[in-house]
């Protein structure tokens, strides 16, 4: 069987990436690709068999390369998305698909053009064994119809975004870099189709030390008539978590550290049920199992194209939103 051969781009959590093709039978890595010469150097001793390269474009015009994934900074995404695409490789970028509804657009009718290339996105949380369980027993009913839901993005790391590359970028957006794993978990929990969103956001919690909003939160409402909220909170003094509160008309599930809970009743008196599956109990590489499989027309991918769309376009409609100060139709791509 002739093998996927994979070229990686950025080794933060692209390293991650490496352990979920090994994983696959059908892959074989054979490139990885850093800026950072210090990083290129510590690969060399740890992936001595692989070619390292400083220059993502060896990576991007390789003809032997059939799969890229994209773990560069935000901003390069774009266009390292629509050059692996125009070279007929297929793709699994690090979130956020790209920066600007204009470009998601472009690489959507890029897609749309040559619909036998694959793309997925990593919206790892979809693999969490405790958020799994959740959806399976929503589906079963055994939340009742929902209501209400919501998730917050709990950053915990705000010299990430006063320090580091999100604060220097040209553009960073706290929904579309934390933010959109929790848009992205709403949507799959539910089932759901986002219409309208009205969202704020401030950056009191930075105090001038980052130029865009450090927190911003925002209500999505449904086409069901489900109401949800979904928070960035990149500045908040708190540990990495996501919070969740997913309300039924016949239970209602909270998201904690150690455990979940699953409340059945009113009545303080009675126990909720404890959800002990782990949480988040995943690693980065989880989504590439699937997405290698949908590359080879065997399985669907966990995140499919449509999904990524999805997700990025409430995204969108979010950021423009909290710019606005007012609703805005989620205008999907
Ligand atoms: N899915 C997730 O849960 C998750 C978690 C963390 C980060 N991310 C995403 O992964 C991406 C990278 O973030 P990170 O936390 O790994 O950052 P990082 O700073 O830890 O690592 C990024 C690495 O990529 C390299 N790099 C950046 N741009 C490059 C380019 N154009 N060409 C070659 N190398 C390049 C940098 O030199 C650096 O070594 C971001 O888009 C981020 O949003 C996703």
């Amino acid at each position: 069987m002739k093998r996927l051969k994979i070229g990686i781009i950025g080794l933060g959590i692209g390293e991650e990436h490496i352990s979920g093709y090994k994983r696959h039978p059908a892959c074989e890595v054979i490139a990885l690709c850093d800026l950072s010469a210090e990083k290129l150097r510590s690969s060399k001793e740890k992936y001595p068999h692989l070619m390292l390269h400083r220059s993502a474009d060896d990576i991007l015009n390789d003809p032997d390369i059939d799969i890229v994934s994209i773990a560069s900074y935000d901003n390069y995404h774009y266009e390292q998305v629509v050059q692996a695409l125009s070279k007929n490789k297929h793709v699994f970028v690090e979130k956020p698909l790209c920066l600007y509804e204009k470009e998601a657009r472009h690489i959507r009718s890029i897609l749309r053009a040559n619909p036998g290339v694959k793309l997925s996105s990593n919206m790892v949380l979809r693999k969490s064994p405790r958020f799994r369980y959740l959806k399976k027993t929503i589906e079963k009913g055994g939340l009742g119809t929902l209501f209400y839901v919501e998730s917050d993005y709990n950053y915990g790391r705000l010299e990430k975004i006063t320090e580091g590359w999100r604060g220097k970028i040209g553009f960073y957006s706290v929904i579309y870099g934390g933010g959109v794993h929790v848009v992205d978990l709403l949507i799959w929990l539910t089932g759901g189709v986002v219409i309208e969103v009205s969202a704020y956001g401030n950056n009191i919690s930075s105090k001038g030390r980052f130029k865009y909003n450090d927190m911003v939160v925002a209500i999505l409402k449904f086409k069901s008539g489900l109401i949800g909220k979904v928070a960035a909170n990149m500045g908040c003094v708190f540990p990495h978590f996501h919070t969740m509160s997913i309300y039924g008309t016949k239970a209602t599930f909270v998201n904690g550290f150690h455990k979940g809970l699953l409340f059945e009743s009113r009545d303080l008196a009675k126990k909720p049920r404890e959800i002990n599956k782990a949480y988040p109990g995943v690693c980065k590489g989880d989504l590439i199992l699937s997405f290698v499989d949908s590359v080879l027309g065997t399985a669907k991918a966990e995140v499919t194209e449509e999904d990524v769309f999805n997700t990025m376009s409430v995204c969108f409609a979010i950021e423009k939103a909290a710019k606005k100060g007012r609703p805005v139709q989620v205008d999907y791509i």
